[in-house]
């Protein structure tokens, strides 16, 4: 298949590069041209003429998003939607990597992909409309949502984990309020994977390792996994003041996996021992 990744030389999309290469791939990234400009990306999409687009590329940091909101307009939203108008004038199929952050965070249970969105962020609410500007300007789209992410050389909380580790930091004091599902990019590339071979999966589809953690939690089976003494030492989101509030619940259900019979993503411990067994040193 004639795959397009954008964001290529983001976490996420180095590894889709690297899990992917039986096809025949084109990674892109804001060197090659910027998906804010509309006229770059159908001049560039209609070159290719890409069967599929996995689109990654997106200003992802959280709390610049809050304090830069045009930007974050700009490219999450605007650029998502040249992203969709160039695909569906080649008649390529979108996957549109999206995030928990659409949703509020408020709920006691995980939002499955039916469930209602409600981001009380920049980041979410501009995700949100990128979401809805890709199903508006190509209707083949399925929307990817992951949470907690990491991957091979980050930035992610499992890099910053190992790196205060190292720092010989301890007690550390970590958040243990705030719910979710870490989830590792292999995973996540393991399950677009399949979903490319499902073209007529269209819409919402939530990709997150099985099982939760807090991030207290998190932390602590880094920890354990990379034979560190750090401990970590619960603490309040009310500790931490950003920029940016982070969602209470950001658990995901992948329901949607169920439904069309595709077996269902890893246990976070166990994709987060892989991680390690394949990447010691992140
Ligand atoms: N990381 C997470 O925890 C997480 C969680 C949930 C969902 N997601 C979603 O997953 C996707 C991939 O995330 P990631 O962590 O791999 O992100 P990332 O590492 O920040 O990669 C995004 C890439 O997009 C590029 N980019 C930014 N603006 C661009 C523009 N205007 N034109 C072209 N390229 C541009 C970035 O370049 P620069 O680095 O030069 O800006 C970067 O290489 C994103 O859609 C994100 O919203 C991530």
């Amino acid at each position: 298949m004639k795959i397009m990744i954008t964001g290529a030389h983001g976490m996420l999309g180095r590894t889709l590069t690297r899990r992917l290469k039986e096809h025949e791939l084109l990674g892109v990234d804001i060197d090659h041209f910027d998906i804010t400009n509309p006229n770059a990306v159908r001049e560039a999409v209609s070159r290719f003429s890409p069967e599929t687009v996995i689109h990654c590329a997106a200003m992802t940091a959280v709390d610049d998003c809050q304090t830069n909101e045009d930007a974050a307009w700009d490219v999450n939203v605007n650029g998502t939607a040249n992203i969709a108008d160039a695909c569906e004038s080649v008649g390529a199929k979108l996957i549109a990597i999206s995030t928990d952050y659409v949703f509020s965070g408020d709920s006691d249970r995980p939002y499955n992909e039916l469930d209602t969105t409600g981001p009380h962020t920049v980041y979410g609410m501009t995700k949100m409309l990128g979401e809805m500007a890709a199903v508006k300007y190509c209707p083949n789209s399925t929307i990817v949502r992951i949470a907690w992410l990491y991957g091979p050389g980050g930035p992610s909380f499992v890099h910053t984990m190992m790196r205060l580790a190292k720092e010989g930091i301890s007690p550390l004091k970590v958040v243990d309020d705030q719910i979710g599902n870490p989830t590792s990019t292999e995973a996540v590339a393991d399950h677009i994977k399949l979903l490319l071979k499902h073209p007529e999966i269209t819409g919402p589809v939530h990709l997150t390792c099985e099982g939760h953690a807090t991030w207290c939690q998190f932390a602590a089976e880094i920890f354990r996994l990379i034979g560190s003494d750090c401990v970590p030492l619960p603490c309040s989101t009310s500790e931490f003041q950003r920029p940016a509030p982070r969602p209470a619940n950001s658990q995901l259900d992948n329901t949607m996996l169920n439904k069309h019979n595709i077996p269902p993503m890893p246990h976070w411990r166990r994709a987060l021992e892989e991680f390690f067994q394949e990447n010691p040193n992140g």
